[in-house]
């Protein structure tokens, strides 16, 4: 969670961070700061939530600084307000510091400040202050860096830092473990961020600065070393996304946006893994024998890539006959999983930084499991981890709310799902130039249109019900979680056949149920809960491929048809859809959903 920054050049600082800030918000938008270097004084501007705020604070106020940091927070340890907000600054006003992580023995190390009158109630605060104690206005810049390492080396947790020392205004240090930290290679300027869509108008020249490093940048120069301070190479990376594929364009949201791409998702992450033979390196011999596979495949991730989880466990089981087991990230990194030099673990994360899905990798890594990354962030600590990486291609993700990823995700198991059943001569029901033949009806087709008239209503209710069975139950645990994260209604989902065995007492004349059916072979299951549903005086929203189910619901959605196992393509579309058009409806904005940020870095 949080995104930091840094900049030093020749340009106005604060108008730079702000503008490398404006791109990390989704990374957490509690509440935002910076710091310069005003003549060898550190000045700190803090503001309590969106950036907008801090701009409106520092919009005349004319800065002579070219060289500072920035921060944009989710707030861990202490309340989203401008006390908390980072910047921190020692008390002796030597050192300023922007952090992303956790320091999870900052209690024990407060100790060793028993003198210092502590502002905050962060975890960060005790990094800043331990450096302030050691750093001194007589430090050089190698003394500094020491200090960091020093500091860094007494540090349990995770961290990206940022940090600027009053008297040096001509360097940025910084030091990375287990956070994200990037270094933007200009001319005459450099930059630190926390992901790459800030860099982008800037620079497509990056630095990865890998766990356990740390350094300095200045204008001229940036010099990396390990915690030893041996110094590194600079290995510099072309990236290759322009700025406007990280900027709205002709949406008002990033989520609408990354909605209506998820067509291109599906087509860039499958030409990829064609052209790319991605299976070409696979430890193909864990894949080969359908009878060692099952009971030996676990699939882990959280949220919608957990989603994304259930239907390729799904899949994979029917279409492969294979056993797949799966778990919330969260509960497999505690449970003892039963894994071992057999298993094949997969594990699925569009931002390959969420901390429970690390965990977890790490805890399968050391059983001696064969691990399987599918994530949208190629460089990423998970791809680093994994001893097999499947690429998405879905292109930076902003919005929180998870959509063309779970596309990309999705698109990438499907894709995994005919490698194994080539590889075992099983015959299953599609191959990716059918998948690529659904890619044009998902463009040209949305459902908003359709929404039009239902809105209204649904967004007067406290709890809205989906249900569904077989992939239709996991689609819709999907739209469900969208509703109720942008739009803050209740969702909740139900498989067709379970709602006689509990949820059924929670629909009255005043319910508004969604079902979801696209599988030809539950059609009758799937009218039987319609009409336990119908009888207990509900509204019922079906939303289905089979025309002729027009009337058995009060409202329908018609689905454009394609192949029954790949209508989940086709079918998240207009669930994603519901989630922003009630977001939009409710004034909310569906980028930045409360309490919640994009990557969750923490436990
Ligand atoms: C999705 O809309 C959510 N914001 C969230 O559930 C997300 O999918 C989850 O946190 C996992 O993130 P990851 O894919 O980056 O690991």
């Amino acid at each position: 969670m949080c995104g930091l920054v840094g900049y030093i050049g020749q340009k106005s600082v604060s108008d730079v961070l702000v503008q490398l800030l404006e791109r990390l918000e989704y990374r957490g938008y509690d509440s935002a700061g910076i710091a310069l270097n005003e003549n060898g004084k550190l000045i700190l501007e803090k503001s309590q939530g969106l950036l907008v705020n801090l701009c409106n604070k520092i919009e005349n106020k004319h800065f002579s600084a070219t060289s500072g940091i920035g921060h944009t927070r989710w707030a861990t340890h202490g309340k989203p307000n401008e006390r908390n907000a980072h910047p921190h600054i020692s008390e002796n006003g030597q050192v300023a510091l922007v952090h992303n992580g956790i320091i999870e023995n900052y209690n024990k190390l407060k100790n060793e400040l028993k003198d210092i009158k502590f502002i905050s109630e962060t975890d960060t605060e005790v990094v800043v202050q331990l450096l302030g104690k050691y750093i001194t206005k007589k430090s050089d810049e190698n003394h500094i860096l020491q200090q960091i390492a020093r500091v860094c080396e007494m540090i349990k947790g995770s961290y990206a830092f940022a940090i600027m020392v009053a008297h040096i205004p001509n360097k940025i240090f910084f030091a990375k473990k287990g956070s994200p930290l990037i270094i933007g290679c200009g001319k005459g300027e450099n930059f630190l961020a926390s992901d790459i869509p800030a860099l982008l108008p800037f620079t497509n020249n990056i630095i990865y600065v890998k766990d356990g490093e740390m350094g300095e940048i200045s204008a001229e120069q940036i010099k990396i070393f390990d915690f030893k301070l041996k110094q590194k190479n600079n290995i510099i990376k072309k990236i290759n996304l322009s700025p406007e594929q990280v900027m709205l364009g002709n949406y008002s949201t990033f989520m609408e946006k990354e909605i209506a791409q998820g067509s291109y998702a599906m087509q860039n992450t499958l030409e990829h893994i064609i052209k790319d033979r991605t299976f070409y390196k696979i430890k193909k011999t864990k894949f080969q024998d359908l009878s060692m596979m099952s009971s030996n495949i676990h699939i882990v991730a959280c949220g919608t890539a957990l989603h994304a989880g259930m239907l390729a466990k799904y899949v994979l089981e029917k279409e492969c006959r294979v056993g797949v087991s799966l778990d919330y990230a969260s509960e497999f990194r505690y449970k003892k999983p039963l894994i071992n030099k057999k298993s094949i673990c997969i594990f699925i994360s569009q931002s390959g930084e969420t901390a429970d899905t690390i965990a977890s990798l790490e805890l399968a890594k050391k059983c001696g499991a064969y691990c399987v990354a599918i994530t949208n962030v190629i460089t990423s600590r998970i791809s680093s981890l994994a001893d097999f990486v499947i690429p998405t291609y879905a292109g930076p993700e902003i919005a929180v709310a998870s959509t063309k990823a779970y596309v990309a995700q999705i698109t990438a198991l499907y894709a995994l799902i005919e490698f194994v059943a080539k590889l075992n001569n099983k015959k299953i029901k599609y191959n990716s130039n059918d998948i690529f033949g659904v890619v044009k009806t998902v463009e040209n087709w949305s459902a908003k249109l359709l929404w039009h008239d239902l809105i209204k209503d649904i967004c007067t209710k406290e709890s809205i019900y989906f249900v569904g069975r077989g992939v239709d139950f996991y689609l819709v645990k999907e739209g469900a979680l969208k509703l109720t994260e942008i739009s803050y209604i209740h969702a909740e989902a139900f498989a067709g056949g379970e709602l006689k065995h509990g949820s059924l007492a929670l629909i009255n004349e005043e319910a508004i149920v969604i079902v979801l059916l696209t599988q030809k072979d539950l059609i009758d299951k799937t009218l039987n809960a319609i009409a336990e549903i119908k009888t207990r005086g509900a509204t019922v929203i079906l939303i289905s491929q089979f025309e002729y189910l027009k009337n058995c619901a009060q409202h329908f959605i018609l689905l454009p048809k394609v192949k029954d196992i790949l209508m989940p393509f086709v079918a998240i579309k207009p669930l994603q859809e519901l989630a922003f058009l009630c977001a939009k409806e409710k004034n909310l904005n569906p980028d930045k959903p409360r309490n919640l940020a994009k990557s969750v870095t923490v436990e």
